[in-house]
């Protein structure tokens, strides 16, 4: 409880006043290195699980991009397919700061520079409305104690809600990939998924020569049809 007081107070503090140090740029060899891998990794796991994209001018969107070290592994996947798309991600928690002082929103405009019609939205998922062709969700709470420990207000932990809006903001004919760490939370995915009696395919562990997380990943693809 005292954790959740905590979590609302400083939600609060960092939404209301956007603070952050300015002009973020990865310095660290070793993260630079890891980060082309990551980006590696994100690129081929949507071209082992999503169709190809042969339709100009889609909409794509990343649920929870937090500082979005991956957008240029998404990006790079849709442009090997078409040259007109809007790339877009949201996070609920734009302004969480590191320990640099620098926030992820901040963060994410070092990763995703030079990505032409990406967008960074910091914002709910609830509050999105525009229809999209493809959904990226990596790592979705569906539990509340990782929801807590990533400092979030317990107020903002509706995993079943989040799934729903997800679902009816992708377009018809549109596919949803989501990615789930562990096998708990892959089971848990999995209940949420029927409860709402979404059609899946159940991918299993999800793998890449490119990079290997330290705990499995677990994927679900949804094709609106
Ligand atoms: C486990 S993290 C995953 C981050 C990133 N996708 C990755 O793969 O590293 C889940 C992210 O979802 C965000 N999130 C949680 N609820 C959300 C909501 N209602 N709308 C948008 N983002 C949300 C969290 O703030 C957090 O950054």
């Amino acid at each position: 409880m005292l954790e959740d007081l905590k979590n609302n107070i400083d939600f609060f503090i960092r939404n209301k006043t956007g603070f952050s140090r300015k002009n973020f740029i990865e310095k660290n060899h070793n993260l630079i290195e890891r980060n082309k891998l990551e980006n590696l990794y994100t690129k081929d796991i949507l071209a082992q699980n999503f169709s190809k994209p042969t339709e100009e001018n889609i909409k794509i969107l990343d649920i929870g991009c937090k500082n979005w070290f991956y957008a240029k592994g998404e990006h790079e996947f849709f442009s090997e397919h078409i040259n007109k798309f809007q790339l877009d991600g949201v996070e609920l928690d734009a302004y969480r700061l590191y320990s640099n002082l620098y926030s992820r929103y901040e963060v994410a405009k070092y990763y995703t520079k030079g990505l032409q019609n990406t967008n960074y939205i910091a914002d709910n998922l609830l509050n999105i409305t525009t229809k999209y062709n493809y959904i990226i969700w990596f790592l979705p709470f569906v539990l509340v104690e990782p929801h807590t420990y990533w400092g979030l207000p317990k107020k903002y932990f509706y995993p079943e809600a989040l799934l729903k809006h997800a679902y009816s903001i992708l377009e018809q004919n549109g596919e949803m990939l989501i990615i789930n760490q562990g096998k708990i939370e892959e089971e848990v995915q999995k209940t949420l998924l029927d409860k709402l009696n979404i059609k899946y395919t159940q991918l299993g562990e999800l793998k890449s020569s490119y990079f290997e997380y330290k705990y499995q990943r677990f994927g679900f693809l949804i094709k609106k049809v």
